[in-house]
């Protein structure tokens, strides 16, 4: 097995490949020879693909890495939620570049009106500006800590963490749908905190209403995401679907 992986590798270093850049055959560097000295100098093609590999590493699925904000359909129901997005989007670099504390945003309401679609509109829009952003669904991200955590051990669970906790921009989709326990509360606030703390970004969606996120996450997650996201929150309309309880003022 190890023998044959070994000639296996061999084979793919040594064959010939079609190279996205053939000048610099995807080094990303071009050694230039000049008067006798050697220089090396940045490929022309390595912004975009830096571009490219903050993209892919966003956490994102191929299909949502292509979505625009002008493929989501409105509806009366939805305008509003369009119109913030939209709003947001436009003035993204401005909010990022601002010292408030509340650059994020967030879409409450029921399933299917695209608020998942609309967050990777906005991921692919900030990306697009060379600004680290990461996805993570809820559930995913909190089965993935876990497995980080009971598996990969105590680095690979503190890289994830760091990552989560630094990372420029951080968009929660779906949050508050996992099943929740102390650990996962826990987790929750060490990001949640930590991001509130050092003032970045973080967005998200969710099909529970700030009182039901903070009765499920905790006072401190539920007022945290609650800041985060201030001044950019939208709830939509669904029918069935109410806002109620300590929050609901600020919506009237
Ligand atoms: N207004 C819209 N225009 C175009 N496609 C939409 C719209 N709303 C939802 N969809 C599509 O419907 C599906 C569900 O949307 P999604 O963003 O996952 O909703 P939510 O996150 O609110 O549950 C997705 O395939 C999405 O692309
Ligand atoms: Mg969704
Ligand atoms: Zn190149």
């Amino acid at each position: 097995m190890e023998a044959k992986s070994k000639s296996q590798n061999m084979k793919s270093t040594t064959c010939t490949k079609n190279f996205e850049c053939p000048i610099c055959e995807d080094r990303e560097i071009v050694v230039e020879e000049r008067e006798g000295e050697v220089w090396a100098r940045e490929c022309t093609c390595k912004p975009q693909k830096q571009i490219n590999r903050m993209f892919k590493q966003s956490g994102m699925t191929e299909e949502q890495r292509k979505i625009k904000l002008e493929d989501y359909k409105i509806s009366p129901q939805t305008k509003d939620m369009f119109k913030m997005v939209k709003n947001y989007i436009e003035h993204f670099k401005e909010i990022q570049e601002s010292n408030i504390l509340n650059k994020g945003l967030a879409l409450i309401g029921a399933y299917g009106v695209g608020k998942t679609m609309l967050m990777c509109a906005i991921a692919n829009h900030i990306l697009s500006l060379k600004i680290p952003t990461m996805f993570v669904v809820g559930p995913d991200l909190i089965a993935d800590l876990m497995s980080a955590q009971f598996d990969g051990g105590r680095e690979v669970f503190d890289n994830k963490v760091k990552q989560l906790t630094t990372v420029q921009v951080l968009i929660l989709d779906d949050i508050a749908k996992e099943k929740i326990s102390e650990w996962v509360q826990t987790q929750y606030f060490r990001i949640i905190d930590a991001r509130y703390r050092a003032n970045l970004t973080t967005l998200f969606t969710s099909n529970f209403t700030f009182d039901q996120i903070e009765a499920k996450m905790g006072e401190a997650v539920g007022s945290r995401l609650f800041g985060l996201t201030r001044d950019h929150q939208v709830i939509v309309n669904a029918p069935n679907y109410r806002i109620s309880g300590k929050y609901e003022k600020l919506y009237l």
